[in-house]
């Protein structure tokens, strides 16, 4: 891709513009992108320009700029996560309805855990989660699932950087984290109690491809003084079901 004066290509300044948007942040003018994304203002305006004649962004009446639908679309219709979670749904909304608290559906994507549905009722406790949002993985009962059966590469270098504490009961010592992913992989499942926020219990099971090989975290988060079991039963059973829908046989 052609460079610009400052060094960057054309795919970074793409990259640059989509990540401006946030789940808070869904609509800029073009200044705004162009300021936040780090560029000078006439190639905000042309970039985004550009964009919005393809169809990766829309422009509204007021000139202003949001994620097009079509962006979404080319990225959904290919995905391996679409298969993924349309193989988990039907589980998902069984774990959904028994237990009756939020059931969400999590994989690794850069070094964190990257929701891609979440499942809720108007009665559900506290939930942080969002659908296409991130949570960390050592803080989080999906991130340790996908640590603890994830790369032994991936367990080091996390290991071995600063594991940021979010409440009093975050795991941030490595032996301490290191200590839990022994016991997740012996367990089958990650519950963190009030690692992420002090009021809520999150528990996590890992769910297998067709290889075995462990490619998601089916969890549920519980108010933190609920007892776990009934939970984890129902997420044991979904993420097997989940499996073979994937072609896995056990
Ligand atoms: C968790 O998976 O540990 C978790 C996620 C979201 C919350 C609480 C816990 O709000």
């Amino acid at each position: 891709m052609a460079n610009s004066s400052t060094g960057d290509s054309a795919t970074e300044r793409l990259v640059r513009i989509l990540e401006t948007f946030t789940p808070t942040r869904t609509v800029q003018t073009a200044s705004e992108i162009g300021r936040r994304a780090g560029l000078p203002s006439s190639s905000a305006h042309r970039i985004v320009s550009e964009l919005v004649e393809n169809g990766v962004l829309d422009r509204d009446d007021d000139r202003r700029i949001r994620v097009g639908m079509h962006l979404w679309e080319l990225a959904t219709r290919s995905s391996h996560a679409l298969r993924l979670r349309q193989a988990a749904m039907p589980f998902m909304e069984r774990v959904q309805s028994r237990v009756r608290e939020h059931t969400q559906l999590a994989i690794l994507e850069q070094d964190e855990a990257l929701f891609l549905e979440r499942l809720s009722s108007p009665q559900s406790g506290s939930n942080i989660t969002r659908v296409a949002g991130r949570l960390p993985l050592h803080a989080s009962s999906s991130g340790l699932v996908l640590l603890a059966f994830g790369p032994a590469e991936l367990q080091e270098r996390l290991l071995s950087s600063r594991l940021s504490p979010l409440t009093r009961a975050t795991l941030s010592d490595p032996e301490a984290v290191r200590r839990k992913l022994a016991e997740v992989r012996s367990l089958g499942h990650a519950i963190a109690p009030g690692y992420i926020e002090e009021v809520s219990t999150g528990i996590a099971v890992p769910v297998r491809d067709e290889t075995g090989q462990v490619v998601a975290a089916l969890s549920v988060v519980l108010p933190r003084e609920a007892e776990p079991d009934f939970a984890v039963v129902e997420l044991h059973r979904a993420a097997r079901d989940i499996g073979r829908a994937l072609g896995y046989r056990s």
